[in-house]
C-alpha cells in the first residue's frame, strides 16, 4: 500500500486529504494520504527522511515550500524557476520535486476562461508573495508580455521582480485601479476577499469587456471581486480550480494514476468550504 501526505504547519485546514481520497476511491487504489503536521525548525529533516518513513511522497504547504525545494536533490525545472516545491516523491530513492502551483494555476485559466493567453494585453498581479512568485512565472512561461505587479508594501513588490527581468513593472498600491487600464488578465494573489478578511478595495472600470478577472483565493468561492467582476459581465476564474489541478502530478507520481479533475471532485470541496 502506498502512502502520501501533506505537510503544513498549521495543516488542520487543508482539503487535499479530501481530493486525493476522493481520487483513491474512484480509481480503487490501496493507498492513504493523511494530513501531518510538522514545525518549522522540523520540516528539512522530514523531508529528507520521507522514504525511511516510508511514504511515496507528499504535498508540501505554507510555510514549507523552500524548505522542500531545499531537500530535493532533483528539483525540476518548475520548481527551479520559483525556489520553491509543493510536491515531492522519490525515484530510484533519489527526492525529486516539482512546483505544481504553476500548472495548476494556468490549467485552471485554460479550462474556465479559453483564450485568455491570446489577447495580447498586459496582465496585473496583485500581491507579491510566494504565491505571486509563481504566478508571475506561468505568465511569462505562456508569453504574457508585460505584468504590472501591485503591492501594498512596494519594496516587496521590486525584491520580487528582481529576478524576472523587463517584462514584470511595479506599480504604487494607490494607483491599482488607475493600471487596470488595458489589462486583459487582472490576478488577485493577496489574502484579501477571503473569508474573515477584508475585502480587495479595487474598481474594474477600466478593465476592457474582454478582460478575465480570476482570484486564488477559493474560500469564498465567489469572492466580492469576482462578484464585482461577474456584474461588469467580465469573465471569472474562481481559486478551486487552482487547487483541484495542482493536486493531479503529485497523485499520478505517488499513486501510478492521471487523475481527472471532474464536476463530482468540484462538488466534493464545495460542500466543505
Ligand atoms: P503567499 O506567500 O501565500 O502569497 P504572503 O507572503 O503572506 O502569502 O503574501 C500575502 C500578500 O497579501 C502580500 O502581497 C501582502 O502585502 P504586503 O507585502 O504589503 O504585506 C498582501 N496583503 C495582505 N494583507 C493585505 C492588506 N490588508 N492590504 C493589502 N495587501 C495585503
Amino acid at each position: 500500500m502506498k502512502r502520501a501526505c501533506v505537510v503544513g504547519w498549521p495543516i488542520e485546514h487543508s482539503r487535499s486529504p479530501l481530493i486525493h481520497g476522493h481520487w483513491l476511491k474512484t480509481y480503487r487504489i490501496a493507498g492513504s494520504y493523511v494530513r501531518l503536521p510538522v514545525k518549522p525548525a522540523d520540516a528539512e529533516a522530514f523531508f529528507g527522511e520521507l522514504a525511511a518513513k516510508g511514504f511515496a511522497g507528499c504535498n508540501v504547504t505554507v510555510p514549507h515550500k523552500e524548505a522542500a525545494f531545499r531537500a530535493a536533490a532533483r528539483p525540476d525545472a518548475a520548481a527551479r524557476s520559483v525556489l520553491a516545491a509543493n510536491t515531492l516523491w522519490l525515484e530510484d530513492g533519489v527526492l525529486c520535486a516539482s512546483n505544481t502551483d504553476i500548472y495548476g494555476f494556468l490549467t485552471n485559466l485554460d479550462d474556465q476562461a479559453p483564450g485568455w493567453d491570446k489577447l495580447g494585453l498586459p496582465a496585473a498581479v496583485l500581491g507579491a508573495g510566494g504565491a505571486a512568485r509563481g504566478v508571475i512565472r506561468g505568465l511569462l512561461d505562456r508569453g504574457i508580455a508585460e505584468i504590472r505587479l501591485v503591492n501594498r508594501t512596494r519594496e516587496r513588490a521590486e525584491a520580487l521582480v528582481a529576478g524576472f527581468g523587463e517584462a514584470v513593472r511595479t506599480f504604487e498600491w494607490g494607483t491599482r485601479s488607475r493600471m487596470l487600464a488595458n489589462c486583459g488578465l487582472l490576478v488577485n494573489t493577496t489574502m484579501l476577499g477571503m473569508t474573515g478578511q477584508p475585502p480587495l478595495d479595487i474598481d474594474l472600470a477600466a478593465m476592457p469587456a474582454q478582460a478575465v478577472v480570476s482570484d486564488i483565493v477559493y474560500s469564498p468561492l465567489e469572492t466580492p471581486l469576482l462578484r464585482d467582476a461577474r456584474a461588469r459581465w467580465l469573465r471569472t476564474v474562481d481559486g478551486l480550480g487552482m487547487l483541484l489541478h495542482q493536486a493531479v502530478p503529485g497523485f499520478e507520481k505517488w499513486f501510478g494514476v492521471r487523475p481527472r479533475v471532474t464536476a463530482e471532485l468540484r462538488d466534493l470541496i464545495i460542500a466543505d468550504l
